[in-house]
């Protein structure tokens, strides 16, 4: 599962989710360095990665993690061990989530002390998330082609109802939309901390 090839629809839409947490993640950097400088940052961008984590990672990716996969893991299986560790993970990753927000509604732009909180929460959400998503690509997609491989279809019909039930297409594409805007939105002010650095 390492070389991300796999013929189950349910692994790669998990996959694609991934890399689209690993995107925001990676968009988003150069925002927090900015803002730590004093550069002023909109909020807005702070924000919106925020809705991002609690629509997009906690409700809809996790949801389907949970809901679909996790359940359906065999008990007395390595992947159920797993599933117990990554359980635990989503759990931490809603305070890290939390801590974030928080931090972003005490931020003011161009005030580098509340920066340095929006700045440190975010890098430690970040972090566990990319280390989440490493078991997740590895270790879970393995068992789930050991284990799971017969309920693709009943795992990517359960991940669509999440989608459209939790979340709402409309939701759905604007957080999408947003996810492309980043780097654009993010840029002016990268490059203004590149000046005064
Ligand atoms: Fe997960
Ligand atoms: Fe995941």
């Amino acid at each position: 599962m390492a070389d991300g090839k796999t013929n189950m629809k349910s692994i790669e839409t998990l996959q694609n989710e991934h890399n689209a947490v690993l995107y925001v993640l990676d968009s988003l950097e150069p925002a927090l360095t900015a803002a730590e400088q004093g550069v002023p940052v909109p909020v807005d961008i702070f924000t919106d990665v925020g809705r991002f984590f609690s629509i997009f990672v906690e409700q809809c990716h996790n949801g389907k993690e949970e809901a679909a996969v996790f359940a359906r893991m065999p008990a007395s299986t390595s992947g159920d061990a797993l599933v117990r560790q990554l359980e635990h993970e989503h759990e931490n990753g809603k305070r890290l989530s939390a801590a974030y927000n928080d931090a972003v509604g005490q931020y003011t732009p161009g005030n580098a002390a509340s920066a340095a909180e929006v700045a440190r929460t975010a890098r430690e959400y970040g972090a566990a998330l990319r280390d989440h998503i490493e078991e997740e690509n590895t270790g879970l997609f393995t068992s789930m082609q050991e284990s799971l491989a017969a309920d693709d279809e009943e795992m990517t019909a359960e991940f669509d109802r999440i989608e459209i039930e939790e979340i709402g297409e409309g939701v759905h594409e604007e957080i999408h939309a947003m996810i492309d805007s980043l780097p654009p939105r993010i840029k002016p002010w990268a490059d203004q901390a590149k000046v005064e650095a």
